[in-house]
């Protein structure tokens, strides 16, 4: 069942009615500013950081679900509405979301009257508009009222949901004409404060929450004040602070009336945080008065229809030309929307806010993760170089010298979070992951040269090669006793926590000390990890080859005999006959092995086990992928484990405890999923790899909508496992690593268009059924207009390649450099 369609030529998604499964959301902003809009126009803004800054007030695991945003209530002459149904839930005559890029576009109708709202934060600027056109379409004269309605949040969302005995006495505000200023704790240690404003006079405001609902046993959804078709003009002092703008309206059949509303954020030099004067009609109870010039400058950039239609044609603009660099033409109209559209779309969101901000990330969990920054980087590279260099800095400072790394980070701070630390094995091969692909895009060794400092050395002068030498002799120097890298806290799998088990409640998995490891440094010396094995494996060559382009071919081949000595160790002591093993765990028992009870076989290790050819010549390989597809394989995707674990292991630490099916206990974890497309795809076995490709990308759940339930436009986390009484139920949407890695598996491997250090490699791993497909991508300043012929419908194989006409060996188009179009020509067979 579906809840809406896709309009490709406008790059949006539809949404038909208000009561999808679960709230589908879109993101506002792309650098400073940022807002979750749902189709019912809940969610919240932040500026930067969704914890620190956060802007308006949202309440997670609420009841109703979704409730809390920025409405708009009409009041036409008793009947209460709003244009995205909720908070009152009056049944509307027509209702639609279109959820676009960078915008989304929320449509009413009652009674006559319509109202379109469009919400979206217009390039380079820090705030939310929101323009709202009425029109009275029915064939009388229409008088109604119309209420706007933000609710502050008290800056750090921690402390705002927590500390209430000193919050319900903080909250400051400022009116000015139409305009409600937020200025909690200004006059203190701040030096930001936000606004609520509308661009004509109004009839009223409230400012003050309780006086908006008129009781404190009201909620959003009977605001005395809307019911009776009259503000109270509050002003708040302490307790909820608010903006409502009220205004009567007088429509003639036919008339319409435009309404822009900006939600803004501003920060002023210390020492221009006052103005002088006290401007006359200034509402405020302090004897101080906020400097408000930079929200007069933001209020008349957007204060026309036509400015505001000016920055919507921007912000398309933008988008198409983001999109422009890389485009397919394929026999799937589904695989060209995701390529075209909305995996790239998601990529951008995921490389912007990391894990922090959904409907599933509460944005005060967690910052930044150094592993999901840097795997969010491959899939977003090609848009804004430049960007994720920057970004590429920004976490290699958060790294220290002995090549651990701080699992995470602030984005406001740009420092490492102590609270949950290092030592989890697999962050620093994500590192030179992340800076090959950026160097591969781009061409750009000279960031190699960046100077980078360490989180332990900040003064120090220290370059990006030094962060990859030690991010990788990091694992190198980290081994147990089979000579697999050792598991530490955790790798890739956050539940699979070999030394930080516990059996207390509310102990960490991830950063409990067992007592038994305390004297060992925190961890065991004993439990290994496959997947760091067959990472490292599948990531060194990357450092390999950058060592070699510089010349360093004594410390190349050093690093090489260290990957071909992992290789040999991971197949003598990881490969279990049919798959590779898991882990050892802290008693040198074997996980993910035919011996285990459950758990036998896991999905992590294969794929890049594959990819690096690990034991490739006895077979390996296939046995490997055949195993996958017997005991993994279901109807919606391939679940991380099997069987699901029934019982708990304590040695194993958190993942066990969930019940199978979900998350990391048997779930289908869809980033990981994509390991295996690549490796199936890679293996020449291109009809494997659509396949799954096919069982997870999102356009193609959309039929089974009302099943999966979360946004069919973009990848979650996780879907219920086979296991789970809700198998192929959709969690975590938005900010997961597969929105990274399904770019990488679909562009790299199964349309085959790769970046590489010398050239863009063209050699794809299709469905055999596929004639063949187009793919324009920019590379390196020149367009390459790429035609792949599939005649004897083979999966994999380029029989000839051309550029221009001209036969080329191999399968790697050089890069020309001459800023011009080039016609490649395939041919599989
Ligand atoms: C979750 C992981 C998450 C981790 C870190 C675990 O409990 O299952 O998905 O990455 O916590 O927050
Ligand atoms: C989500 C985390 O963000 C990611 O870093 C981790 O690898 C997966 N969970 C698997 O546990």
């Amino acid at each position: 069942m579906k809840f809406g369609h896709f309009d490709d030529t406008r790059k949006e998604y539809v949404i038909n009615t208000p009561k999808t499964p679960y709230p589908w959301i879109n993101y506002l902003g792309n650098q400073g500013f940022f807002s979750l809009i749902s189709n019912t126009a809940g969610g919240y803004s932040f500026y930067k950081d969704a914890r620190l800054r956060r802007i308006t007030r949202y309440r997670y695991n609420n009841v109703p679900l979704d409730m809390g945003g920025r409405y708009f209530y009409i009041n036409d002459n008793g009947t209460v509405w709003n244009p995205g149904w909720s908070p009152v839930k009056t049944e509307l005559d027509s209702y639609e979301c279109r959820h676009g890029m960078g915008y989304t576009v929320i449509t009413g109708a009652k009674n006559g009257l319509k109202a379109e709202v469009t919400f979206f934060v217009p390039q380079d600027y820090d705030g939310e508009v929101q323009q709202v056109v009425l029109t009275n379409d029915s064939a009388s004269e229409k008088s109604f009222s119309i209420f706007s309605m933000a609710e502050w949040c008290l800056w750090d969302a921690q402390d705002d949901c927590t500390n209430f005995q000193r919050n319900f006495s903080t909250g400051r505000v400022e009116i000015e004409g139409s305009t409600i200023y937020h200025v909690t704790e200004y006059r203190d240690r701040r030096n930001h404060y936000a606004f609520y404003t509308v661009n004509d006079e109004i009839d009223g405001y409230d400012t003050d929450r309780d006086a908006f609902l008129g009781s404190i046993y009201n909620g959003w959804d009977n605001p005395t004040t809307v019911f009776e078709g009259k503000a109270s003009n509050s002003f708040a002092d302490g307790w909820s602070p608010v903006a409502s703008h009220y205004k009567k309206i007088t429509l003639a059949p036919g008339e319409s009336k435009t309404l822009i509303y900006i939600l803004g954020y501003a920060e002023n030099p210390q020492d221009k945080k006052f103005a002088d004067t006290k401007p006359e009609g200034l509402l405020t109870r302090e004897t101080w008065v906020l400097n408000k010039e930079k929200a007069y400058a933001m209020i008349d950039k957007y204060n026309t229809p036509e400015k505001v239609a000016a920055g919507l044609a921007e912000l398309r603009a933008t988008w198409d030309n983001l999109l422009s660099i890389f485009k397919v033409d394929t026999p799937d109209d589904k695989v060209n929307r995701m390529v075209n559209i909305w995996n790239q779309y998601q990529c951008m969101v995921t490389f912007n806010l990391s894990r922090s901000a959904s409907y599933f990330e509460s944005g005060i969990g967690r910052g930044m993760g150094f592993r999901d920054s840097n795997q969010d980087i491959l899939g977003f590279v090609h848009q804004i170089p430049e960007r994720a260099r920057e970004r590429l800095i920004d976490i290699a400072s958060t790294q220290l010298s002995d090549g651990g790394c701080y699992h995470q980070y602030q984005p406001l701070t740009k420092k490492g979070n102590a609270d949950i630390g290092g030592d989890f094995s697999d962050d620093p091969l994500w590192m030179i992951l992340s800076v090959a692909s950026y160097i591969k895009e781009t061409g750009d060794w000279g960031i190699l040269d960046a100077n980078v400092p360490f989180d332990d050395d900040p003064e120090g002068k220290h370059t990006m090669l030094e962060h990859l030498d030690v991010s990788f002799y990091h694992i190198v120097n980290n081994l147990g006793p089979h000579g697999l890298p050792l598991a530490m806290r955790a790798d890739w799998n956050d539940c699979i926590n070999l030394s930080c088990f516990s059996d207390t409640p509310g102990e960490s998995f991830q950063t409990y000390t067992n007592p038994k490891f305390k004297a060992e440094g925190g961890y065991s010396k004993i439990a290994e990890s496959a997947f760091v094995a067959a990472l490292f494996t599948y990531t060194g060559p990357a450092y390999v080859g950058i060592l070699e382009h510089l010349g360093k071919n004594d410390e190349a081949a050093k690093a090489q005999a260290e990957i071909d000595k992992m290789k040999k160790n991971t197949m003598e002591s990881a490969f279990d006959g049919d798959w590779f093993i898991r882990a050892y765990d802290a008693n040198g028992e074997k996980m993910g092995s035919k011996e285990c009870e459950e758990g036998k076989i896991f999905i992590e290790p294969q794929g890049f086990a594959v990819m690096s050819e690990i034991g490739k010549e006895e077979g390996a390989d296939i046995k490997t992928l055949n195993a996958i597809d017997k005991y993994l394989n279901c109807e919606f995707g391939l679940v991380l484990n099997n069987p699901a674990f029934t019982k708990y292991y304590i040695q194993y630490g958190e993942i066990s405890t969930y019940p199978g099916g979900y998350k990391e206990n048997a779930g289908i974890f869809t980033h990981n999923n994509a390991w295996i497309i690549c490796a199936e795809a890679y293996a020449g076995r291109g009809d494997k790899a659509f396949e799954y490709y096919s069982k997870i990308a999102p356009a193609f759940t959309e039929e089974t909508s009302d099943i999966h339930k979360t946004e069919p436009y973009v990848y979650g986390q996780m879907i219920g496992g086979k296991d789970a009484k809700n198998f192929g139920q959709g969690k975590n949407s938005w900010l997961t690593g597969t929105a990274a890695w399904n770019m990488v598996a679909i562009s790299q491997y199964i349309l085959g268009v790769k970046p590489e250090f010398d050239g863009l490699r063209v050699d794809p791993s299709i469905p055999s059924a596929w004639d063949g497909f187009t793919a324009s991508r920019q590379f390196r300043g020149d367009t390459y207009e790429i035609t792949i012929k599939n005649p004897d419908h083979v999966c994999k194989g380029v029989k000839s390649l051309t550029v221009d006409g001209q036969p080329v060996e191999g399968c790697i188009v050089p890069v020309s450099g001459d800023g011009k179009t080039h016609k490649v020509e395939v041919t599989l067979g």
